[in-house]
């Protein structure tokens, strides 16, 4: 290897490079590497301001190690911030690139993150707006309404975006999945603040609507918990209908964006209830996907869309929701070309 670089390296793993332990494949290779070696550190704040990660910092750079982040921010556990979070992959490679002289011979063709080197990427100069997992409609200030959406075909397509070199907003709800990188995210918790942070990243080129937004929310959530008394009836829910994202971002006229593209989550006559909505909700493609449970869509890594258009559908074949969310964007990225050339 040219270089030898830890992506996320740990608290324990740079201890244990320090004390120059060699008991695993990690620590052996780093012992044993006449290459530079680059580190960039991951952990909890407190883990990274603690004396002995600190101690064990300095000695790894005495030894010769390069060492970039830990940038300041959220971390992956809920509520902790600060400094700790790992580099983003951009800097992570730039900084390869400089270890390596890779800007004095013109780059190294193998490195290659997301639409930065090769052709002028598809999407460049566009703005794709994306909605993405479930939204939790409260009852009270402990309980909700929600549903299964995991998010993780609204951020493939956000990170498919990404990678085409468009500058994207992700707007989702509550999931447990990662940022993807390099996308501005909006985190939200309603139907009405998705509709509300929607609004207001506009102007867009393509808006794509994978969040599962809950139809209903309660007319009035209780203030405080709703207790159960003994003896009384469980209280009923007055449900009142939410917003239609969608459509409301897709029939309005003066900031529409060019490309409008909506899901249809159906459990039966998917194709058929897919061109209905193509129509009421005014979009110009529906992704359609069947989300009976026996096909674990919800949650699951794999999907099986029909992608219906004015123009007819198309059954595509079973793949990865990343691969989805690639064919789509690339779909995206040639229409828009289309229509800028009649232009
Ligand atoms: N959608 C939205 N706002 C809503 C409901 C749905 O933006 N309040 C969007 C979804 O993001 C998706 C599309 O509309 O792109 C269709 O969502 P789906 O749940 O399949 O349809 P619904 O409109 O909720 O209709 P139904 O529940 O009757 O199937």
């Amino acid at each position: 290897a040219d270089i030898v670089v830890v992506a996320p390296a740990t608290a324990d793993l740079m201890a244990r490079m320090a004390q120059g332990h060699a008991n695993d494949l990690a620590t052996a290779v780093l012992l044993a590497t006449r290459a530079p070696i680059l580190i960039a550190p991951a952990m909890n704040p407190a883990m990274w301001s603690h004396a002995a990660t600190q101690r064990n910092v300095r000695q790894l750079e005495r030894d010769g190690a390069a060492f970039i982040g830990p940038n300041a921010g959220e971390m992956a556990e809920q509520g902790e911030a600060g400094v700790g979070r790992m580099a983003e992959v951009p800097e992570i490679v730039a900084r390869i690139e400089e270890m390596l002289g890779a800007n004095d011979k013109g780059g190294f063709g193998f490195i290659s993150v997301g639409a930065t080197r090769g052709p002028r990427p598809l999407l460049a100069g566009r703005h794709v707006l994306v909605t993405s997992g479930p939204t939790h409609e409260p009852i009270d200030p402990v309980r909700y309404i929600a549903n299964r959406s995991s998010g993780k075909q609204g951020h493939a397509i956000a990170a498919a975006a990404q990678r085409l070199g468009a500058r994207v907003t992700l707007i989702t709800g509550p999931v447990q999945i990662a940022d993807p990188e390099g996308v501005t995210v909006e985190r939200v918790g309603t139907a009405e603040e998705m509709l509300a942070a929607v609004t207001a990243a506009l102007p867009a080129d393509v808006a794509v609507f994978a969040a599962a937004v809950a139809d209903w929310r309660v007319a009035t959530p209780g203030r405080g918990k709703i207790k159960k008394t003994a003896g009384n009836a469980p209280p009923s829910l007055n449900l009142v209908e939410n917003p239609d994202i969608l459509r409301a971002i897709a029939t309005r006229g003066a900031g529409r964006p060019a490309l409008v593209v909506g899901f249809a989550a159906e459990t039966q006559t998917v194709v058929g209830n897919a061109q209905a909505k193509l129509k009421t909700k005014g979009a110009d493609w529906i992704v359609a996907n069947d989300v009976s449970e026996s096909t674990g869509v919800f949650g699951g890594e794999r999907n099986q869309v029909h992608f219906v258009s004015a123009a007819g559908v198309e059954p595509w074949p079973a793949m990865t929701k990343a691969d989805v969310a690639d064919a789509l964007m690339q779909r995206a990225a040639a229409w828009l070309a289309d229509v800028r050339e009649q232009v």
